[in-house]
């Protein structure tokens, strides 16, 4: 038998899991690590809990599958995005803890940035548009901010990575400091037409170039887990950023194939091939994965609050007791009721960018009852998820292709058949949920996969993807194109402006 051992480094837990060549999970073990919360708005990891944990899982996920490392072709990395990290080169101790995506702390130099008028130039090179989330300004204020750290990094004593540089240079001992471009597209520093860190916002942002990881393709060789780790020296042959490496996993490797990744936020991302395209309707533009020197890129959207919605139900409003309660409190009615439920409870993201939106529920009657409210909380990320899905297919046409005409599913809250078939019909395309939905650590299983030589090209690893359940729209288009009116009509009362 063949197997591949997938690393996927989450914004709350570190999973490994051990898939076999046709894509089948073997065995998966995860643990959570802490959140810290400095100050409002802040977040942050602890570096060293971040790899002892992903060690830990690592080797628990071996010794669950009775695998020795040397069962094993190759090891593949996927990480939360954007998180920020620098270390010392030479103790390979951090001189702060990691600077999470969700960290709101660099806003102010963000605003600067767009004041100065400096937008445009940005996305044009990196895709991105100017904000906190990605690391450019993230690692700024880690320079200006730790007693030294400037001077250090001039020196070249320092090393910034994302997560996935982090846990290569800690699983090779220090020797191997590299990141992939579907990371580094996330960093706000790398020109991703020319696959390579730009010197022009190096220097906007004062980034010494000596701190950088090289950047290589997401399926490469990068180097070998040293022995002591997982009991015998391992490839690393994969790197895929989480959502670019759940792309990958859904096999969306064709212009306009798209996924959509139900979490705690949703992610979206529509394949554009080997085209870079920049979005006319609040999209980002970013790498996909790649398996050469070719570029490959994706539109993106995200949706701040998806199956967080629920989680709120049950901490905030006292609904229901645990989560999976939510299906059937919202199956007790036949629809909302005309309620419709804004979670905008940190603003509206794509298409919208409305950061200072709040949350609202309205369309309220005498008949609402709490079951409505679940069933609008349900819909709301159905509702949001449409929003970006159509988006996209407008920026598709603009680009002289055709709309997305089916949706990969992915991440926890794809399980719930309710909210499925609700986005079908509000799309009016098929939704589809593979057999596997751990596309995420899958994808990074195939990239190194790919390094190692299990698949010899990208049709094999498409052989493997199945569909486990394809829900069609039933509703019709009438109905559904008046729901997302009033879905609008919604977010006009959440908004701020
Ligand atoms: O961009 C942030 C994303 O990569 C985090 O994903 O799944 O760890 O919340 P997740």
């Amino acid at each position: 038998m063949t197997y591949l051992l997938a690393l996927d480094q989450g914004t709350s837990s570190s999973r490994a899991i051990v898939f076999d060549a046709q894509g089948r999970i073997v065995a998966m073990a995860q643990r959570e690590f802490r959140q810290i919360y400095p100050q409002p708005g802040w977040v942050e990891h602890d570096a060293d809990e971040i790899w002892e944990t992903q060690l830990a899982v690592a080797r628990e996920v071996l010794s669950k599958a009775s695998l020795k490392a040397a069962d094993v072709k190759a090891l593949g990395i996927t990480n939360q995005r954007e998180t920020t990290l620098v270390w010392n080169r030479r103790t390979g101790r951090p001189i702060h803890h990691a600077i999470v995506w969700q960290d709101r702390r660099a806003e102010p130099r963000c605003a600067e940035l767009r004041e100065q008028g400096h937008g445009a130039r940005i996305q044009e090179k990196t895709g991105l548009v100017v904000d906190a989330y990605f690391s450019g300004t993230k690692l700024q204020w880690i320079l200006d901010h730790v007693s030294g750290a400037r001077e250090q990094a001039e020196r070249g004593e320092l090393a910034f990575g994302t997560i996935d540089s982090w846990l290569i240079w800690k699983l090779t001992n220090g020797e191997v400091h590299v990141t992939d471009v579907s990371n580094a597209s996330r960093t706000m520093l790398f020109n991703v037409r020319e696959n390579r860190w730009d010197e022009e916002l190096l220097a906007l942002l004062r980034i010494p170039a000596s701190m950088l990881p090289e950047v290589k393709p997401s399926a490469h060789a990068f180097g070998q887990a040293a022995p002591e780790h997982l009991g015998g020296a391992l490839v690393i042959g994969g790197i895929g950023g989480d959502q670019q490496s759940a792309l990958f996993g859904q096999a969306c490797f064709e212009a306009g194939m798209a996924k959509n990744t139900y979490g705690t936020g949703c992610f979206m991302l529509m394949h554009t091939g080997t085209r870079f395209q920049t979005s006319a309707n609040g999209l980002i533009t970013t790498s996909a994965a790649q398996i050469d020197a070719t570029p490959r890129y994706a539109l993106e959207g995200s949706v701040f609050i998806g199956g967080a919605v629920v989680q709120w139900l049950r901490d905030g409003l006292n609904a229901i007791k645990a989560s999976g309660e939510v299906q059937g409190l919202a199956e007790s009615v036949p629809d909302a009721g005309g309620v419709m439920f804004v979670p905008a409870f940190t603003g509206l993201g794509a298409p919208y960018w409305d950061a200072e939106a709040r949350g609202a529920i309205v369309g309220l009657t005498r008949g609402s009852t709490v079951a409505h409210i679940a069933r609008a909380a349900l819909e709301s990320i159905a509702f949001q998820s449409a929003a970006l899905l159509q988006a996209m297919s407008r920026d598709a046409v603009a680009a002289g292709g055709a709309p997305v005409s089916e949706l990969r599913v992915d991440g926890g809250a794809c399980v719930n058949d309710l909210l499925m078939q609700f986005q079908a019909d509000l799309l009016g395309i098929p939704v589809v949920r593979p057999k596997v939905i751990e596309t995420t650590a899958l994808g990074a299983a195939y990239l190194a996969g790919l390094t190692a030589g299990v698949y010899g090209n990208l049709d094999d690893i498409g052989r493997n993807w199945q569909a486990e359940r394809v829900f069609r729209p039933t509703m019709s288009r009438d109905r559904a194109e008046a729901l997302m009116a009033n879905w609008e009509r919604a977010v006009r009362q959440a908004s701020a402006r």
